[in-house]
């Protein structure tokens, strides 16, 4: 079988038109990513970890200190990325049961947009169920307009308006600083976040970002692009007009064994995020400084390297940098691009993180996805469930 290397990228349909003209269909304009907001079982300890391994600041908190008695959210951000983790303070609560079933997990890719309430009645009208209608929140920083959809298993998309907005996050929040000392690693932005979905149910929400939200199908991977041996998965790539919004939509395939997708359905408990992919400007320090907060990455061996300088061309980091941190490389016709990827963050197999430079590539690896997932089988099999 030829490796994903080897094959000609051209193979995968790539609209460029849609990355290089904005005018793509977008039923509404969506400015970018407004925060990412997981549901935990401890957010004080998350906390912890997005300040002392990841490199986030704290910048926002509400609890009972704030009337707010049953959860508690930390914010915490670096650059553009806004995290929220959010845990329960009772047991039957809406967090409480999805923790519960899901572990740790992604509940709220928001978007931020300009007009949260027309975001939310076009969406509606194009089909999609809503998680809450639209409802302004207010504070003596402002006012922010929210509205919800579903979208994959349990996970929603919140519309944030903050246009009249200009305190720490949003009403019914404080602001906080960080009780902790914690050092930027260089996260910049979301790049894309990615979902895992059930066998035979990714074409159904590639339409749903289709029709819905006026998205282009970007990028189509089949089971022959991303297989290993024993596992494959299927894979749909759709974003916005602007390319803001890049939303990865993976499903299994049929393989010898079973794949990471099998693997995180079953303890996910059904779709989610599988990973939120985070732009840095320099992976060599980001990375660096990672490893040394002891965040854990998944290892790819040294054999990996042989043929990246005949792959990939000329780049302008250090090949021994690149090796000694594990990083991947690959080469599309725009340019190339450094990623790795992160352990699962959490107890469960499900979530992780990928960091990633783009050097004017506008992919998402493909070179690079027989080594990954043969990377994950060794770590399914430690867990035993390859
Ligand atoms: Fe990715």
């Amino acid at each position: 079988m030829p490796t994903p290397a080897a094959r000609d990228l051209n193979q995968c349909t790539l609209p460029m038109d849609v990355l290089t003209n904005p005018s793509a269909a977008d039923t509404f304009p969506i400015n970018g990513t407004d925060h990412l907001e997981f549901y935990v079982g401890n957010a004080k300890q998350s906390a912890m970890y997005y300040m002392a391994a990841l490199g986030f600041d704290m910048v926002a908190y509400c609890g009972p200190e704030t009337k707010v008695y049953d959860r508690v959210s930390y914010v915490l951000q670096q650059n553009k990325v806004r995290i929220v983790l959010t845990a329960s303070l009772q047991p039957n609560t809406e967090i409480a049961k999805h923790v519960a079933l899901h572990g740790d997990g992604v509940k709220v890719l928001a978007l931020w947009v300009d007009d949260a309430e027309t975001a939310y009645r076009t969406a509606i009208e194009r089909g999609a169920e809503s998680a809450f209608e639209p409802k302004t929140i207010r504070d003596e920083h402002g006012e922010v307009t929210l509205a919800s959809i579903k979208t994959y298993g349990d996970t929603i998309h919140t519309f944030v308006q903050r246009n009249k907005y200009n305190g720490a996050f949003m009403p019914g929040y404080e602001a906080r600083s960080n009780p902790y000392p914690s050092k930027s690693v260089g996260l910049q932005y979301v790049d894309h976040c990615v979902g895992n979905v059930e066998l035979g149910a990714m074409n159904k929400w590639v339409k749903f970002y289709q029709d819905v939200m006026g998205f282009k199908l970007l990028i189509t991977f089949d089971d022959k692009d991303i297989s290993t041996e024993y596992t494959a998965l299927m894979s749909k790539v759709v974003s916005n007009g602007n390319g803001y919004i890049k939303f990865p939509i993976n499903e299994p395939a049929k393989g010898k064994k079973r794949s990471q997708i099998d693997e995180y359905l079953d303890f996910y408990h059904g779709p989610g995020v599988q990973h939120i992919a985070v732009a840095t400007n320099d992976i060599i320090a980001t990375v660096g400084q990672m490893r040394d907060n002891g965040v854990d990455f998944l290892y790819v061996p040294e054999t990996y390297y042989d043929d990246v300088p005949e792959r990939v061309g000329e780049i302008e980091e250090n090949l021994e940098d690149i090796k000694r941190l594990n990083i991947l490389v690959d080469r599309d016709e725009d340019g190339y691009l450094l990623q790795i990827f992160t352990k699962p963050i959490q107890d469960r197999p499900t979530v992780f993180f990928e960091i990633i430079q783009r050097n004017g590539a506008k992919s998402f690896g493909k070179g690079n996805f027989k080594a990954l997932f043969e990377a994950i089988e060794r770590e399914q099999e430690l867990r035993g469930t390859l």
